[in-house]
């Protein structure tokens, strides 16, 4: 098979980019301090996996690019507010996201805030307008549905409030996978699914679908986690909340996060079996989210074992 995953992530990232900034215009008498937050928390921005995810399963049902791109957008703007809240001092506190100082060191608690709120706001503004017209109505109130499941109580807010009250009681690995099933999960489904129904999949396709993306979406997370345990000294030293968090790696140790994201990485790839080269994009994703993780896993083991003295 002769795909490249980095082109394939570089073309779509800047296509995704640019929609951003297409639908992102700044409106007449709108803060400047807010409009620079908000513009503070998508740009540059991160890896827009989320949003490709929505490109590579509408693409894999054969959806028009032009359709898919409010909801990539959106499902990527709700991701920056969900990056800016999860920062705060009330949350994990950190002080760098992306090499960068958090948006509340460079704009204030309030301003970083309002700029999370205004984020979130946008994303639906931005579905239930005129850039979703070519779509029928009842199709795109579905997918505005479905992406506000993932945001919410059931998903991605929900999730959030499972990690900060997690940090005060014994967990165990149960506990922990559905904790990372909403906070980081639901969005990672939906934005999949939010592209294949675009494309008009059916129900044993948005089967298939929601398999890889639940298995997805639990690696991503404990990818994060394992990656994120060699920082965890500077953390435990500086006495911040990240020392605190369960996750995966913390609550099973690394070699059981590693072999644990091994298995989702093969069940994702797995459940696209049957697409042929045209899933190609997909799997590979699935791959990349876990090699990340693993690559850094020899690493981290050494931190670890020096950690433990
Ligand atoms: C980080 O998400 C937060 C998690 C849910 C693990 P990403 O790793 O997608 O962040 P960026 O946008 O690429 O920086
Ligand atoms: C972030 O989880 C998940 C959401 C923002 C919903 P983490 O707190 O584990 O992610 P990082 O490590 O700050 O990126
Ligand atoms: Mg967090
Ligand atoms: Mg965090």
């Amino acid at each position: 098979m002769n795909f490249d995953l980095e082109d394939y992530l570089s073309a779509r990232r800047a296509i995704v980019d640019r929609a951003l900034e297409r639908y992102l215009t700044k409106r007449p008498g709108v803060s400047e301090s807010l409009w620079r937050a908000m513009r503070y928390g998508l740009f540059p921005g991160g890896k827009r996996i989320r949003p490709i995810l929505t490109l590579a399963a509408g693409e894999l049902f054969a959806a028009k690019q032009k359709e898919l791109l409010p909801f990539a957008c959106a499902v990527e703007m709700i991701h920056a507010y969900s990056l800016i809240h999860d920062d705060l001092p009330a949350l994990d506190d950190d002080d760098l996201r992306r090499g960068l100082p958090t948006a509340h060191h460079v704009f204030g608690e309030g301003m970083a805030l309002l700029a999370g709120d205004a984020l979130l706001t946008e994303a639906f503004h931005l579905i239930c307008g005129p850039a979703t017209r070519s779509l029928q109505a009842d199709l795109t109130l579905a997918l505005i549905r479905e992406l506000g499941r993932a945001a919410g109580a059931d998903g991605l807010v929900g999730g959030q409030a499972r990690d900060l009250e997690m940090e005060k009681t014994r967990v165990d690995i149960a506990m922990v996978e559905s904790m990372h099933e909403r906070k980081t999960g639901a969005l990672i489904l939906a934005s999949l699914k939010i592209g294949a129904r675009a494309g008009g999949a059916r129900a044993a396709d948005l089967k298939k679908i929601t398999r890889y993306g639940q298995a997805l979406g639990l690696a991503f997370q404990i990818a994060d986690d394992i990656l994120d345990v060699a920082g965890a000294g500077a953390a435990l030293e500086s006495g911040r909340k990240e020392a605190k968090k369960a996750t995966y790696p913390a609550v099973a140790g690394v070699a059981r996060a590693n072999h644990r994201l091994r298995e989702l990485r093969d069940r994702a790839v797995l459940s696209l079996s049957g697409y042929g080269g045209k899933a190609e994009p997909l799997r590979a994703m699935a791959v990349y989210v876990a090699q990340r993780a693993l690559r850094g896993a020899a690493t981290s083991q050494m931190q670890i074992q020096e950690m433990n003295g």
